[in-house]
């Protein structure tokens, strides 16, 4: 593949070098374009010498649509380290330099970015919200991780090593083995509604769920996404996104796609009751009585797809057990006819609800086994794909 590396003025540009490496020992052509602050981390000798090609730095230098002639060039765009700086400027369409100018223009073509920078520019909201909205590009971000910082405090914000940022880009340039296929993905909460301003809900974020529709369609299957209530968005030619609020509008949506799929991995966190009545108005408090709420179960979305399962589908649970984790799992995959299932660990920090990370262990129906480090969401993700779908 033809690569461009971009790199922009953070301290782990000195690490640039190394992925560039990496690239091309992988096969793939390799030319770099630097912001003029990156040249102050690692020259342009070094990067020149590693790609085996002239660097792109200036915009006015050598003829002036070059960003256009590298962007007709490259097949995919990888920005390590992408400071605060790119990230905000892409994310509000300014193109002031000759590496901005070459972002904007790479449309419809695949860009994965690698942040980095001090913990507390990384989670200041403007940051987050134009991660957000990159992530609903389709923009992929490997990292940043958490560790020591140049600054000598230590938090999130490292870049993610050279090595993570290569098996990135190897993943996306995976043959489409999942082409032709259509998968469903349940994901996020469900939210049961008490009256017309109240509801029971959970803390499920929708990433875990959001990482496997990803997954899926960058691996070329059309992907139905029924997800509950979430912040999160996300935008791929192949996610067909249907959103709904509660257990039931979310049974009938997976209900009604599951046959026309060839298989669905079910990561939502469905409420498993709802109250049996809702109001129409606002419930009053009544003096300083306690409130009794009469609660009836909802449908098993996992079993009913369980037991409309025709021989040639996949269908894939998640578990988060408290106790007796691996058997109560191993129960579960066989009452409700799945093929697998992914038990979240829920004594890892990091792991389960509303993070970032996962560390999971996944079953198969034919007693195989194989569980995770701590990862990331997208990692996890890859790892759940590339088990069920072998
Ligand atoms: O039985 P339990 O709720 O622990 O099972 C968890 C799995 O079942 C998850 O995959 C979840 O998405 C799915 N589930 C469902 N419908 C429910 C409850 C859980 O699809 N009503």
């Amino acid at each position: 593949m033809r690569i461009v590396v971009g790199i922009t003025g953070g301290i782990a540009a000195y690490k640039a070098p190394e992925l560039v490496r990496l690239l091309k020992k992988a096969g793939h052509e390799v030319r770099c374009a630097a912001t003029e602050h990156a040249l102050e981390f690692v020259t342009r000798t070094t990067l020149e010498t590693v790609s085996q090609n002239s660097l792109y730095c200036d915009l006015f230098a050598s003829g002036r649509t070059e960003h256009i002639s590298l962007k007709d060039w490259g097949e995919m765009l990888v920005i390590a380290p992408a400071t605060a700086n790119i990230i905000g400027k892409v994310a509000n369409g300014i193109a002031d330099d000759a590496l901005s100018t070459l972002l904007l223009a790479f449309s419809g073509k695949p860009v994965i970015m690698a942040p980095a920078m001090n913990c507390e520019m990384w989670a200041h909201p403007a940051v987050q919200r134009n991660i957000e909205t990159l992530k609903s590009w389709g923009i992929r971000m490997v990292g940043p991780e958490e560790g020591e910082l140049a600054c000598g405090v230590s938090g999130v914000g490292r870049m993610a090593e050279p090595a993570a940022i290569a098996a990135a880009v190897y993943a996306a340039v995976q043959p489409q083995q999942l082409q032709g296929q259509h998968w469903l993905v349940t994901a996020g909460p469900t939210y049961e509604r008490i009256d017309s301003v109240r509801f029971i809900g959970n803390y499920s974020s929708g990433k875990m769920g959001f990482a496997l529709a990803q997954t899926l369609a960058d691996a070329g299957a059309e992907v139905e996404l029924v997800s509950g209530p979430t912040s999160l968005s996300i935008n791929h030619p192949r996610i067909h996104r249907t959103s709904v609020e509660s257990a039931r509008e979310m049974y009938a949506a997976a209900t009604e796609a599951f046959p026309r799929c060839n298989g669905a991995i079910l990561s939502a966190a469905v409420a498993d009751y709802r109250p049996s009545e809702c109001t129409d108005h606002k419930l009053k408090k009544n003096g300083s009585e306690g409130m009794h709420l009469d609660l009836v179960q909802n449908p098993d979305i996992l079993a009913t797809l369980g037991s409309m399962k025709t021989s040639e589908q996949t269908l894939v649970g998640f578990a988060l057990e408290t106790d007796n984790e691996e058997a109560n799992a191993q129960h579960k995959l066989e009452k409700k006819n799945l093929d697998y299932i992914v038990l979240n660990s829920l004594r890892d920090k990091g792991a389960g609800f509303g993070v970032d990370t996962n560390k999971v262990t996944i079953i198969g129906r034919n007693g195989s086994r194989k569980e995770s480090p701590l990862m990331s969401k997208q990692e996890v993700a890859h790892l759940i794909i590339k088990t069920i779908t072998l």
